[in-house]
């Protein structure tokens, strides 16, 4: 008989749903400062493939001279951002469930293993567990692009104060191209991040709110499916 399985903790669900609008800020008002000095782009050859941001974008996003807003609310959610990256690591390291999450030795392998499935490449699913070694990748991954985030912040934010992080970053242009990419790999985490949360379906999704999962032993599935047929 299916039978409800507890799967993530109070603390790291309330954690991980108050990332949810402080990233949405963060990434908005970051975008309202970038636009004021916005050097970035994809050249090869002296030509420009992309740019950092193209006007249309700021234009569709209405992000233009809001220099002063941006710098308002980032400077206000990135202590909201660190308070809250701290409570989650704290926790996990508290309560022993960094164990489920940072991969292992054999998590190289097994990573490669989910990759092949996914891709319907491999038939035979990855060992079961918490998380699969892609997720234990991808999550440690981006607790460490959450400290690199702030570490690189703090090194624009007070240059003079802390010009011994800004200058162990490689300068103040280097830190903000670092903050930057940074913010790119964050972009591209929640894009393949949301693409699998809606992949693996309703029951995982609930217990990211709920708590638990509704689990069905391999033998009970298969007596519900009924007698074979003649
Ligand atoms: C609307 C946006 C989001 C949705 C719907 C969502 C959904 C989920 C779900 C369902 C899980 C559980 C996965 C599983 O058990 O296999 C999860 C885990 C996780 N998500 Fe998200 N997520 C969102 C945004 C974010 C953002 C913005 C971040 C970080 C910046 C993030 C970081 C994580 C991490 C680190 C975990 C692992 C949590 C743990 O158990 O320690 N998520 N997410």
């Amino acid at each position: 008989m299916p039978r409800l399985a507890a799967k993530h903790p109070l603390p790291i669900r309330i954690s991980h749903w108050l990332n949810v609008p402080v990233m949405a800020v963060m990434i908005w008002s970051g975008l309202l400062i970038y636009w004021a000095y916005d050097p970035y782009m994809i050249e090869i050859g002296g030509v420009v493939l992309f740019k950092f941001f193209p006007d249309w974008f700021y234009r569709t996003m209405d992000l233009e001279s809001g220099l002063a807003e941006g710098m308002a609310f980032h400077f206000t959610f990135a202590w909201l951002l660190t308070l809250n990256g701290m409570f989650y690591v704290g926790y996990l390291v508290w309560s022993g469930e960094w164990r489920m999450l940072v991969p292992m030795r054999r998590s190289f392998r097994e990573a490669w293993h989910v990759v092949l499935h996914d891709l319907k490449l491999r038939k035979e699913p990855p060992p079961p567990a918490k998380f699969n070694a892609a997720q234990r990748f991808a999550y440690t991954g981006v607790i460490l692009k959450g400290a690199g985030t702030v570490i690189t912040g703090l090194a624009i934010m007070k240059p003079t104060q802390l010009a011994w992080l800004t200058a162990l970053l490689g300068g103040y242009q280097m830190a903000r191209l670092w903050h930057f990419a940074l913010m790119i790999g964050f972009c591209m985490f929640i894009v393949v991040h949301l693409a699998q949360v809606a992949k693996a379906g309703w029951n995982n999704f609930r217990a990211m709110i709920a708590g638990f999962e509704i689990v069905t032993p391999p033998k009970e599935k298969a007596d519900a499916v009924g007698p074979p047929s003649r």
